[in-house]
């Protein structure tokens, strides 16, 4: 294809994959980095959106993705598994689909996103909705890829952490510096681990001078690693981080440490404000789970903790056409209208 090659073939001399594989993309990332005029002066910072909904499947799992799925076809591969809360499962059946590779998703039943349920099926995953939560799909999925010919595509494969470390070179090749501080969701953490390995090989490259101090944020009902300890039972409204147990515990624990950042755990309510004021103040539509990095921003100016006159990007990390359900929660049925231009112009209030 013509244009930007994909986030392999854009940085291909920094990702670990053998370099005969033959690479398998849908041109995932180079997505905007939007000026946030709104919580910048909410916030006194100057603050972007790192906007991964812009991703071809609608989140940043496409980064990760098309690295996991051109080595497991470089390794002969020909069926991948995955445990998922529905954007990994989403991305991994594109992806797959398109190497002709067999898919199969394992989901905690009822707890994911309608849009992202759609994608799996029309991409033609085998679907195994479990009777359980998010950490024992994992579980399911670690223990049948180690026991059967299926490659393992969760975060807990290296390769997909190569890929979405791109995310951190794009924001620093556009800004011509790294930020100050960088705000994310974290869920399973495989996303924290793979901006900080990015941010390091840069700075540590000397392509950019520093390292951002790395912001982590969960659902208050889904904070093991704010808690310190794994969470048994987790809730959250935002179903992509409705997770216990995150696998990448260490990568996230050593991004916070290294970084000089913090943890912190944002409520669901402060999660769908952020979420409606990214929709009708910044015009960026994002899932829940990507609103916590927002609202953790949001919450970390106002106590302080963020410096005033910092420079932030907050990624955020899923579409919002992929929870449709959320975003009509409380709409008012209404009657149709007549084909009547006094009808529209007083339903306006017009008139
Ligand atoms: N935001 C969204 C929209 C996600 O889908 C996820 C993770 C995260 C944030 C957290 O990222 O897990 O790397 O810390 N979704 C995974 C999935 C778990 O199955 O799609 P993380």
């Amino acid at each position: 294809g013509a244009g930007w090659p994909g986030v392999i073939l854009a940085y291909r001399d920094r990702i670990a994959l053998p370099a005969d594989a033959a690479v398998v993309t849908l041109h995932e990332g180079n997505t905007p980095l939007v000026a946030a005029r709104h919580l910048s002066e909410l916030t006194g910072c100057e603050v972007f959106l790192k906007v991964e909904g812009a991703n071809p499947t609608g989140s940043f799992k496409d980064r990760g993705m098309t690295a996991a799925i051109t080595a497991a076809v470089a390794e002969g591969s020909r069926a991948v598994i995955c445990a998922s809360t529905g954007n990994t499962s989403a991305s991994a059946a594109a992806y797959a689909a398109r190497a002709g590779l067999t898919s199969a998703v394992l989901v905690p039943r009822g707890k994911i996103a309608l849009g992202k349920l759609a994608q799996a099926v029309a991409h033609g995953a085998r679907i195994l909705q479990v009777d359980g939560n998010f950490d024992d799909c994992l579980e399911l999925a670690r223990k049948t890829a180690a026991e059967h010919p299926v490659t393992l595509v969760n975060s807990v494969n290296p390769v997909r952490i190569e890929g979405q470390k791109t995310a951190a070179f794009e924001i620093c090749d556009a800004l011509g510096r790294a930020p100050d501080v960088h705000c994310l969701p974290v869920g399973n953490a495989g996303n924290i681990t793979a901006y900080w390995r990015g941010y390091r090989e840069y700075a540590a490259d000397g392509v950019v001078p520093a390292a951002p101090r790395m912001f982590g944020f969960q659902a208050a009902g889904a904070a093991p690693l704010v808690l310190g300890r794994p969470v048994a039972d987790p809730e959250t409204v935002a179903t992509a981080i409705r997770i216990g147990s995150p696998a990448s515990w260490a990568g996230a624990v050593a991004a916070r440490d290294e970084s000089d950042g913090l943890f912190h755990a944002v409520t669901d309510k402060d999660i769908l404000a952020a979420y409606r004021l990214l929709a009708r103040k910044e015009g960026v539509f994002v899932e829940p789970a990507s609103a916590a990095s927002v609202a953790g921003l949001l919450a970390t100016a106002s106590d302080g903790r963020l410096p005033a006159g910092s420079l932030v990007v907050c990624t955020v990390t899923g579409h919002g056409l992929k929870d449709p359900d959320t975003a009509l929660l409380g709409m008012p049925e209404v009657e149709p209208l007549p084909v009547d231009p006094g009808a529209i112009a007083a339903a306006l209030e017009l008139v």
